[in-house]
């Protein structure tokens, strides 16, 4: 399970709600709105990190499993989540140890860009929701700008000395269709979310004034039939 990519994560846990990532949470209203969780869903927050949908499950009555492959994040996502289940693994290690049809909703934030093998990652997400199931994806949108991108501070705190660029991966959105229609999955909703004021504290004003109202985040719903 070591990698790069795992030690940069297990060294920035501590950090990782300390200052909240406003580029992550500007898209926490438009995600809960395509999960659309009930009470008593059974919801898997792949690569969960600190637990953050896990807490909103909680909050709508889910039944909620986190999974990530950080000690340091299960950790504090654990001690935040008292009521779920936290596992351990490496989502490019399927199978995933769950029974087939155990989950109702899988929501998979902002990880894509860590996990090579999009195709056989969808097909095991596609094993393990029920029908009428379905997955929700979030990922840096394919056309955001981030090279006008001038923060005001260090947006994420903690490993910042590790290289993780080369186990970078960016899908393009036919990619991503093509591997969940290929696991049986329907497109079925997409959203961007913008640059709005939210941003704002954390950009200078000049880039804040180049990037508003562009492209930031794209989050993706598949139905499994
Ligand atoms: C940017 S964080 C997103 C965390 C959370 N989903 C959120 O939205 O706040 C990426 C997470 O993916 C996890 N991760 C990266 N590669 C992984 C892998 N191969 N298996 C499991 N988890 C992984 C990291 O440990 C980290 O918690």
């Amino acid at each position: 399970m070591e990698s790069d990519t795992l030690r940069v994560y297990d060294q920035a846990a501590a950090a990782y709600d300390a200052e909240p990532n406003s580029v992550l949470f500007t898209e926490t209203a438009a995600v809960l709105a395509l999960l659309d969780l009930r009470k008593g869903d059974a919801l898997l927050d792949a690569a969960c990190g600190t637990g953050k949908y896990v807490r909103e499950g909680l909050k709508g009555g889910a039944d909620c499993v986190g999974l990530d492959f950080s000690r340091e994040m299960l950790a504090l996502a654990a001690a935040k989540c008292p009521g779920a289940r936290f596992v351990r693994h490496d989502l490019m290690s399927p199978p995933l140890p769950f029974a087939g049809g155990a989950f109702g909703k899988i929501i998979l934030a902002h990880a894509l860009w860590h996990l090579a093998g999009v195709a056989a990652l969808f097909a095991e997400f596609a094993r393990l929701l029920g029908p009428g199931g379905r997955l929700v994806v979030t990922v840096t949108h394919p056309e955001a700008a981030f090279k006008r991108f001038e923060y005001r501070r260090e947006d994420c705190p903690g490993g910042d000395e590790i290289d993780i660029s080369k186990e970078r991966r960016r899908y393009t959105l036919g990619e991503i269709t093509a591997a969940a229609l290929s696991a049986g999955l329907r497109p079925a909703a997409a959203e961007t979310i913008q640059v709005d004021e939210r941003l704002r504290p954390v950009l200078t004003e000049e880039s804040y004034a180049r990037v508003r109202g562009t492209p930031l985040i794209l989050a993706l719903r598949f139905d499994k039939p």
